[in-house]
């Protein structure tokens, strides 16, 4: 599309779609914010959907899903086996990515889950440009290691650098020389790399990896989870993608990669996931797997209304226009927050705009959780709904010490199509007071915590009243307000 220029010279995100169904929303009294936030724990995970305005947990199978995709779910053929859904499915996996074969699954995670069982040893090692939480679970819990080869400045916050997802390559090389390439069987590529900050990879960077990986024999598998956020930066952002269609740009990437799996609660606007691999034999040693944990061949724990959905969310992620949306939306987000000096991740990535916690809130140590502790506050501020990425997400070390990580963050997700202007801008707001009263947010502390993957379920309660404290300061500057 043509960029759409505004006569006033300001750059509008621009919506290129309509809204026809529409879902009312509820904001709970500030009062019922905390005892509901007490609730679940200060985890926001296990609040309920209800006790929320915003929600900007996650993109994952909240997106909106499009007229087409309806009308596709309405038309899924059922059937447990040889549904001629599931080949409209895997024909436009095909097509998209180049890769003949391809094996259904629930979700992301179960991807890699067949994946890590299907091919990696004990003390086999991992090398990726960053770490995603269950991708990490599954390759430590099948005797594997994970290092991340990201580049130094890229776990920077304040930065212009363009592709902070890209690999650096000599240490990639390092990696390599130092633990053998018979010990890694295979590189992880993530595309859009969620726990930066969604930040994405060039096809450039793509390529050298490739390079890299063939030099030495070692397979190279892309993380397409958030590919269709990255399709879009490569596009505006790399100088050698700026004249190719999104579709060309899909299938150079594809073309690098041995084995591409992705959850389609991202990408595809739907539910649901998928390993694409290029040969047969790597097909036949992962189908046994599908059919244990997932489900036939033909389904693999999807339902056919949900590939229906996903075969039309692949080709719609090809439209530049509708690939866009996201992205903008972000950028506004972001750059309306840095104008007001408050943290953020930049420059924008895809997935949601996210908040830099070390910087919000600095007195707060690692092992308080600073960005949990930013969400929960968040929550109390305006029923907004964040996804902690910071220690909490990270596991303990085996000696039970905390792995203290490179960054906090809170990420404000925007699901694709979901969120208007103005809901970005009453976030925008409330995020500015709470910046204003960041010295009254202090840490938390878990009550009962899991051993594994513990953000998801786990309970952690405020080191001091700071909670109280802070909905009282808000009914004070907000004294005819919900
Ligand atoms: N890989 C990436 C890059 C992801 O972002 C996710 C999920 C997965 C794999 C796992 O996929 O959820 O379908 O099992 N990310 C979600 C999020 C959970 O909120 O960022 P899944």
């Amino acid at each position: 599309m043509e960029t759409i220029q505004f006569y006033s010279g300001k750059k509008i995100p621009l919506e290129t779609h309509r809204v026809r169904v529409v879902q009312k929303l509820y904001l709970p009294k500030v009062e019922e914010r905390l005892k509901a936030l007490k609730e679940a724990g200060n985890n926001l995970y296990l609040l309920k959907n209800t006790d929320i305005f915003l929600d900007m947990l996650t993109d994952s199978g909240v997106n909106a899903m499009s007229d087409n995709q309806l009308s596709a779910m309405i038309n899924a053929d059922d059937a447990y086996a040889g549904s001629r859904t599931f080949f409209e499915l895997k024909d436009k996996l095909t097509e998209l990515f180049g890769m003949e074969h391809f094996l259904p699954t629930h979700q992301g995670r179960a991807c890699e889950n067949i994946l890590a069982q299907s091919l990696i040893k004990e003390g086999d090692v991992c090398p990726m440009n960053y770490h995603f939480t269950t991708t990490k679970a599954h390759i430590v819990k099948n005797g594997g290691r994970v290092v991340e080869v990201v580049k130094k400045s890229s776990v920077i916050t304040d930065s212009t650098d363009p592709f902070k997802g890209d690999f650096d390559l000599d240490e990639l090389e390092n990696v390599i020389n130092e633990v053998g390439a018979e010990h890694i069987p295979f590189v992880r590529v993530e595309a859009g790399t969620n726990l930066i900050g969604g930040q994405p990879i060039s096809l450039g960077n793509i390529e050298e990896i490739h390079r890299i990986c063939k030099a030495h024999g070692i397979s190279l598998v892309l993380d397409a989870s958030l590919l269709q956020d990255n399709l879009y930066f490569m596009k505006i952002r790399e100088e050698r993608c700026k004249n190719m269609s999104i579709r060309e740009i899909t299938k150079e990437v594809a073309s690098y990669f041995d084995i591409i799996y992705f959850s389609a609660r991202k990408l595809g606007f739907a539910r649901g996931g998928g390993i694409c691999v290029r040969t047969k034999e790597l097909w036949d040693s992962m189908k046994e797997a599908i059919t244990l944990y997932e489900g036939f061949l033909t389904y693999g724990g999807m339902s056919t209304k949900e590939m229906g959905a996903i075969a039309v969310g692949l080709e719609e992620t090809m439209d530049f226009d509708i690939i866009s949306q996201g992205p903008l939306f972000i950028e506004y987000m972001v750059n309306e927050l840095d104008k007001r000096g408050i943290p953020v991740v930049k420059p924008a990535g895809g997935l949601g705009c996210h908040l830099d916690a070390m910087k919000f809130v600095p007195n707060i140590p690692g092992d308080q959780y600073p960005a949990a502790a930013l969400c929960s506050a968040l929550y109390l501020a305006g029923g907004i709904r964040t996804m902690e990425r910071g220690t909490l997400s990270e596991d303990r070390n085996p000696d039970g010490s905390e792995h203290i990580a490179s960054m906090e963050l809170v990420r404000c997700a925007l699901p694709r199509r979901v969120f208007t202007l103005s809901q970005v801008k009453y976030a925008i707001d409330r995020i500015t007071w709470l910046w204003d009263n960041r010295d009254m947010i202090e840490g938390l502390t878990f009550t009962e915590e899991p051993k594994t993957l513990r953000f998801f379920v786990g309970r952690l309660a405020p080191v001091s009243d700071w909670q109280e404290k802070l909905v009282d300061k808000f009914k004070k500057d907000f004294p005819n307000c919900l």
